[in-house]
């Protein structure tokens, strides 16, 4: 078992290892002073693992209510949050209880933004069943849901009391899932140098998810910690980001996010070696690496689509946009450019 301390606005611990669902009683005890129990998941995660994680709460005497709805990133939705914290009202659920989110980054999300919204907050736990939720959406504190055309368009940031990754959960995730999680996971590999690159490519991660997920959670409890509220430094994590969500966005969403972030980490390193900021074999790594994992994948859409979809960062009135640029293996930087001079890197890039 490897225990990661995340000290943000909330200090609380990120538990990854086997045997946690059914012990999952015992490992949220400390955390309420309640009885109560609302567990949220995707009907294709409970069907797997919802006998289980409700046997083990009520071994120790929980109240246990079950809240699910379809899987996929439609349920990402305004209505089933309203059925959500109208379930936590019908429940008589209040602040001393529990909400347990178990599933992928869909269940985290939406169960989280709930938690953090019925009564100004109730306890949460997230229990990631994906690769993707385990390295990423449990672990930060975000939240939130999607209007009919707005991707996380509402959401908070609001942290769990305790994040339980069994990783045994992680053997029954459908390959494409698999290969999802494992851009994320090369994503920090190309912005910290710990050695996380030359570990990924020498074993595979599922070989080996203990400590590659250990070191991921790592790596983004430290740009959490710097940057709670995203208004610098957390940006970096967004390697790869700026045209992956444009692909995921011109695909119609039918490029799924993972394999879009490795088709914008691919483009904007090959942009980065046209304009001199790092070299060919550090491009030829990335997509070395990215090829190894089934995710080398060409930007086939026109630029001037994929600029209809760059978001102009939220933060900044004047049009620009911040971009994370590759120096090298484990070394990224942020710059700050004209929403115009995207096309130009898109171009670079590769699209057509
Ligand atoms: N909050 C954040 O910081 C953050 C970060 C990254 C992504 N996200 C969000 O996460 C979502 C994507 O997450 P995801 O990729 O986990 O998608 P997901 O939750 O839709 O899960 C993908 C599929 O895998 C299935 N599944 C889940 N666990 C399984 C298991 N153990 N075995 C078999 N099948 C399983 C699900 O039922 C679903 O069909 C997006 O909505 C994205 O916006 C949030
Ligand atoms: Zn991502």
């Amino acid at each position: 078992m490897q225990v990661v301390t995340v000290n943000a606005s909330k200090k609380y611990d990120v538990r990854i290892g086997t045997g946690l669902i059914d012990n999952i009683g015992e490992e949220i005890a400390p955390l309420m002073s309640g009885k109560k129990v609302m567990l949220v998941s995707d009907d294709k995660v409970f069907s797997l693992y919802g006998e289980r994680t409700v046997k083990s709460l009520e071994k120790v005497g929980y109240l246990v209510k079950v809240f699910t709805f379809p899987n996929g990133e439609e349920s990402k939705n305004i209505n089933n949050y309203s059925n959500l914290v109208e379930a936590l009202f019908e429940a008589q659920m209040s602040r001393k209880d529990l909400v347990i989110a178990l599933g992928g980054g869909v269940v985290t999300d939406l169960a989280g933004f709930a938690a953090a919204t019925y009564q100004r907050g109730v306890g949460l736990v997230m229990v990631p069943t994906t690769l993707l939720a385990a390295v990423d959406a449990s672990v930060g504190g975000k939240n939130g849901i999607n209007l009919t055309n707005g991707k996380n368009q509402i959401g908070t940031f609001y942290q769990p009391g305790v994040v339980l990754c069994d990783i045994e959960t992680l053997w029954s995730l459908p390959g494409e899932e698999y290969t999802n999680g494992c851009a994320e996971i090369i994503k920090y590999a190309m912005i910290v140098n710990d050695g996380l690159f030359e570990l990924i490519r020498d074993t595979d991660v599922k070989d080996n998810y203990e400590e590659i997920i250990t070191r991921c959670v790592t790596i983004k409890r430290d740009y959490v910690e710097a940057d709670e509220f995203d208004t610098g430094k957390r940006m970096m994590l967004n390697f790869g980001h700026t045209i992956g969500h444009a692909v995921e966005a011109c695909s119609g969403y039918t490029i799924p996010h993972g394999r879009a972030v490795a088709i914008g980490m691919a483009a904007i390193t090959k942009a980065a070696v046209v304009n001199g900021y790092c070299t060919e074999d550090t491009r030829m790594q990335l997509d070395e690496l990215l090829e190894q994992y089934d995710l080398l994948d060409d930007l086939k859409f026109k630029a001037e689509d994929l600029m209809e979809c760059v978001k102009v960062d939220k933060k900044n009135s004047s049009g620009m946009l911040r971009i994370v640029i590759p120096k090298g293996i484990g070394s990224c930087w942020i710059k700050e450019i004209y929403k115009e001079e995207c096309l130009k890197w898109i171009v670079l890039g590769g699209a057509r």
